[in-house]
């Protein structure tokens, strides 16, 4: 039987538990999505690396699992998140093993020029402990970049008492590793009321867009709390934010990474969570999925953005073209919707989701939960609202300073009309979306 509330256009495994984006890379051409994968159930656990690779970043093609936990190794209780980075034409993967508490560093290599066998480095973990003199909370997830002749990696972690950090180290062979101190540790002046929000810092993300620097981190206090993008300045290989701000104001994307295509781009994937129950998930089969492909935008103001990358145009099917006063669109289970961000601007599936624009605060109500972003900044004059609706996943976009997503599943698992106020002479289009699968 089909699920009516499974994605169609999103990447996720043709069954059972997915979580973090692993890996993400493009070589040759090629873009290949590894993610954390249980292979055997719709709930966390066996954490594997599974694996997609797609022409174009919209339809994808299932790869066989590239790793998974080794019983006599250091990964024996899971093969956590991690990065592939090219080293002198060798795409290397960096992975955290994890065996008992100790969470450590693991290194592999491709058998063959698909990235689909790979092969564990015989001496891992090739970082053997975490940092003598620092009280660790957690120590997984590893960012990378190359600066001169070193490869620098920061590691994903927490300092008792301190909160999150980055703890930052460097090799010239992603084999030998030398610690070097924290790349930058959680600065609670820039969190409301200066308090500490985290625990840890899980899949710490951090890169340059030319010399501009910029930070993704998951803040984690034994659960998820925030996903949030912090700039600031890089000198003597620390980095220290003097601004943050919200990667996605709704409820369900965590642990994102970003990755540079061939062409210069930064693109970016994150995690879509479930929010039902675990009964409901082992019944279904399937947990998780990717959000969009996003591109990051650095604004002018210091900002980051994140907007559909320009490729999710090609999932559009034929367009069907509406004025405001017809009152009502027809919209589908999987569509997307694109309307001039007019003030004010409502889109609502009555009892289920509305989404409102009132040129100040974008807010989504989902049921009874309501999201609410405001503006941070300029918005271009023909900026525009973008739903994208994908079953039980809606991902909404305000020009390129808004984005925001979260979970409906909607009982009667149905989306064919919405109702539009707006100005007299708005238009929307409408885009059916078939499944890419
Ligand atoms: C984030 C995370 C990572 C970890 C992975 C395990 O969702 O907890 O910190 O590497 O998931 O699956």
């Amino acid at each position: 039987m089909t699920d009516p509330h499974r994605p169609v256009y999103h990447l996720m495994p043709e069954r059972n538990w997915m979580n973090d984006p692993n890996g993400l890379v493009q070589v040759d051409g090629v873009f290949h999505a590894f993610y954390q994968h249980n292979p055997y159930g719709a709930l966390w656990g066996n954490m594997s690396w599974g694996h997609a690779r797609s022409r174009d970043l919209i339809h994808w093609e299932h790869l066989s699992i590239a790793i998974r936990q080794d019983p006599d190794g250091p990964d024996a209780s899971g093969c956590f998140s991690g990065a592939i980075v090219n080293h002198g034409g060798v795409p290397t993967m960096v992975y955290t093993g994890v065996r008992g508490d100790d969470e450590l560093c693991c290194v592999a290599w491709p058998e063959d020029d698909e990235l689909i066998a790979w092969r564990k480095y015989a001496d891992n973990p090739v970082i053997k402990h975490t940092p003598q003199d620092v009280a660790t909370t957690i120590f997984r997830d590893h960012t990378l970049w190359r600066d001169g002749d070193f490869w620098y990696m920061g590691v994903g972690s927490g300092i008792e008492g301190r909160g999150g950090a980055v703890l930052l180290y460097r090799s010239t062979d992603l084999i030998d590793w030398e610690y070097l101190h924290p790349l930058i540790v959680e600065q609670p002046e820039l969190n409301p009321e200066s308090a500490l929000i985290s625990t840890g810092w899980e899949c710490p993300d951090f890169f340059f867009v030319g010399e501009e620097p910029a930070l993704i981190v998951c803040e984690w206090d034994g659960d998820p709390v925030a996903v949030s993008w912090y700039r600031g300045e890089y000198g003597d290989q620390r980095f220290h934010a003097v601004s943050k701000g919200v990667v996605d104001y709704g409820d369900c994307l965590y642990a994102p990474q970003t990755f540079r295509s061939e062409d210069g781009g930064r693109l970016f994937f994150g995690w879509m969570r479930e929010k039902r129950s675990d009964d409901e998930q082992v019944a279904a089969g399937w947990s998780g999925v990717f959000s969009l492909p996003r591109e990051v935008i650095f604004h002018e103001d210091g900002s980051l953005g994140f907007v559909p990358a320009a490729e999710v145009m090609g999932l559009r099917g034929d367009a069907q073209h509406y004025m405001v006063s017809d009152g009502g669109v027809s919209t589908s289970a999987a569509c997307e919707i694109e309307v001039a961000a007019t003030i004010p601007v409502e889109l609502s599936w009555p009892n289920e989701c509305i989404i409102n624009w009132d040129g100040e605060i974008l807010r989504v109500q989902a049921r009874d939960e309501e999201f609410a972003a405001p503006l941070n900044g300029p918005l271009a004059s023909d900026a525009s609202l973008r739903i994208f609706i994908d079953h039980s996943l809606v991902e909404a976009f305000l020009g390129d300073r808004i984005a925001l997503s979260t979970r409906v599943y909607r009982e009667d698992a149905c989306w064919d009309e919405a109702t539009v106020k707006a100005d007299e002479g708005t238009e929307i289009t409408v885009w059916g979306i078939a499944s890419i699968w």
